[in-house]
């Protein structure tokens, strides 16, 4: 037997709890009980989206919330700005010309944050711009983008619509505060729970522009779906057993803290980008890294696919790959959701012997020693609360 460690930006490990809650039997969805449920679980998706607005579940991946962004707030024809710095920002770019939309684009070199001053200029020569396109975590280049910045600047113009499928839940995302118009995120990253619901939320602003945007929806219908679900209920059969699941990750997040969750997603980012430093690797966004999960280049003339494949079917360790012109080059370790020190012990063991391996010439625990330094941290801070 290999044991597995799912160490991937999502989808992320399950815990007990949540697994066994989508194991209870099928609460009918036009019933009390699972209004009950429902709202419940709606409330605390309110703590993490930081918002006062309604946050609608969808029975979809997180690229269904991202689609629905974009039919229900525009028109045919109508001009948006997409951020695109990895693969994530390309969806948004692809969806948004799948219906027509004027699109322009900025591209941002991957692993790097966009520039405030690139997003002001291109909405001063396009003052008919109607909504900006972004990630908050571009998770295919562990990249940063400086949402509350660029928010200040679309506060009074265009919508801004933020993907933060590995941003909710993984780091301070205040929607109300900050002023995003819509944000949106999947259930397979820091929410615990398996793929299939995707989530989004609307300021007040962005409600009014689905009243006019004529793009076609059917399935997605944010406004049908704001009404069922004001009610308890969604407008089609919602995916039962994930939202059990969901309702269940949510307590578990609550009774830690959010705050708490944040810093233990930061720290260990931070453990596992001290390990690479320690073993003379590179790190793919230096500047701005996501505490999702941390790209790693490989030593020059490895091949990244062979030391993950090596990992993987020899170690049952599950790392992610690198993308597009980066696949071949660097390592994505997650360290997002269900995930403790000892997952970046794991993960910076692993990597060491994998890399030996394939021989470069790792000194055994020097990058575990860089990691622990860390990871001693939050031992400290604990023994200072308690005394
Ligand atoms: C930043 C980001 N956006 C969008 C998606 C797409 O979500 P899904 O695969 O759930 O459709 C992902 C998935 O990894 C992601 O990381």
């Amino acid at each position: 037997m290999i044991k597995k460690y799912l160490l991937t930006p999502g989808p992320t490990p399950i815990p007990d709890e949540v697994r066994s809650a989508m194991a209870d039997a099928t609460v009918h969805h036009r019933t009390p009980q699972f209004s009950k449920i429902f709202t419940e679980v709606r409330e605390g998706l309110k703590i993490l989206f930081g918002t006062v607005c309604d946050v609608l579940v969808l029975a979809a991946s997180g690229t269904g919330a991202m689609e629905a962004a974009v039919t229900n707030l525009f028109s045919p024809g109508e001009k948006v700005l997409v951020i695109n710095g990895g693969k994530f920002g390309e969806r948004w770019l692809r969806i948004c010309r799948s219906f027509g939309l004027q699109v322009v684009e900025i591209k941002v070199e991957w692993g790097k944050a966009v520039k405030i001053e690139t997003i002001e200029e291109n909405l001063h020569d396009h003052p008919d711009i109607q909504g900006v396109l972004i990630q908050a975590s571009e998770t295919s280049t562990t990249a940063l983008h400086p949402i509350r910045d660029i928010a200040k600047i679309t506060r009074t113009g265009p919508l801004l619509l933020v993907d933060g499928v590995t941003a909710v839940g993984v780091l301070p995302v205040a929607m109300d505060e900050w002023g995003i118009d819509v944000l949106v995120t999947g259930s397979q990253k820091a929410l615990m729970v398996p793929p299939g619901l995707g989530f989004i939320s609307l300021s007040d602003r962005a409600w009014a522009r689905t009243e006019k945007a004529k793009l076609p929806r059917f399935y997605f219908d944010l406004a049908l779906e704001r009404k069922s679900q004001a009610k308890g209920t969604t407008a089609f059969t919602p995916a039962i057993s994930l939202i059990l699941g969901l309702r269940a990750a949510l307590k578990k997040i609550l009774e830690e803290g959010p705050d708490r969750v944040y810093a233990r997603h930061e720290r260990l980012a931070r453990a596992t980008r001290a390990a690479a430093t320690a073993l003379g690797l590179g790190l793919l966004a230096p500047e701005n890294p996501s505490p999702a999960v941390t790209g790693i280049f490989v030593p020059e003339n490895m091949d990244a696919d062979k030391l993950l494949d090596y990992l993987r079917d020899r170690m049952g360790i599950i790392f992610a790959e690198g993308q597009d012109q980066l696949r071949g080059k660097i390592i994505r370790i997650a360290h997002v959701g269900y995930m403790g020190a000892f997952d970046v012990i794991v993960a910076v063991s692993a990597l060491e012997m994998g890399l030996k391996r394939l021989g470069f010439p790792v000194k055994f625990g020097q990058g575990i020693a860089a990691a622990q330094e860390v990871l001693m941290e939050a031992l400290d801070e604990g023994l200072k609360e308690k005394s």
